[in-house]
């Protein structure tokens, strides 16, 4: 998927977040943005989610002004672990079985929930987990939805380094697949390797878009 930023700006009443902000990414391109707490990366996100409303003409999806979209499809979203509020009694069986269109148990689906190591609590209320255990589950459904677009905001907080590694390798493997990929993070090492682009926010609304690689073109 093709996203087209276009003199974005975006207050929460007073206070400006985003100052005209521009860039764009090709489809399979890999965005990691970066940015101290408060610089407005979740933010930036939710204009990209339609969950904050922002003027018509800047944001494109496929060269389509998102206003004009009724219902995303094929975007997988896995939101910030701080945003987790489930305290309702459901298991992860039934979280990730209606997250998926096929509704049977087939190679793929096994496939997503042994890579995020999720067997071991797959008929445990969602109560129960800990919260890289809620993280890993959030990326398991936003994977079985076959995402054209997966949005990470901040995956490896809390996950322990060998399901950080695991969340790397299936990283690799979607962008070999051509998915569109934004990254929220923190962590400077994380799949440092599969950026294509990297948007740097600051608290005073400047913000920065680097392009891995132009620097040898020159
Ligand atoms: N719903 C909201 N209403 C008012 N201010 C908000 C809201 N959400 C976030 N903010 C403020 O906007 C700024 C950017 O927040 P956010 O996008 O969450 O930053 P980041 O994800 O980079 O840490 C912060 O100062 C935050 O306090
Ligand atoms: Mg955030």
């Amino acid at each position: 998927m093709r996203i087209k930023v276009n003199d974005l700006s975006f207050s929460y009443g007073q206070k400006t977040i985003l100052n005209h902000l521009s860039f764009s990414i090709n489809t399979g391109d890999f965005l990691t943005i970066t940015g101290k707490n408060g610089s407005g990366k979740s933010t930036f996100i939710k204009c990209l989610l339609k969950l904050h409303k922002i003027p018509n003409g800047m944001i494109y999806m496929d060269d389509v002004d998102i206003n004009e979209i009724k219902k995303y499809h094929n975007i997988g979203y896995v939101p910030q672990k701080a945003e987790f509020n489930y305290e309702f009694p459901i298991t992860v069986k039934e979280i990730l079985s209606t997250a998926y269109q096929q509704r049977t148990y087939d190679q793929f689906y096994k496939s997503i929930v042994s890579s995020l190591n999720l067997n071991k609590f797959y008929n445990e209320n969602i109560n129960n987990l800990s919260g890289g255990q809620l993280q890993r589950l959030f990326i398991a459904r936003a994977l079985l939805i076959k995402p054209r677009l997966l949005i990470l905001d901040e995956p490896t907080v809390g996950i322990d380094q060998e399901n950080v590694n695991n969340l790397y390798q299936i990283l690799k493997q979607l962008k070999n697949e051509k998915i569109t990929i934004i990254l929220i993070t923190h962590d400077q090492e994380f799949a440092k390797d599969l950026y294509d682009h990297l948007l740097h926010l600051d608290e005073d609304t400047n913000y920065t878009f680097t392009t891995i690689g132009d620097d040898k073109n020159v």
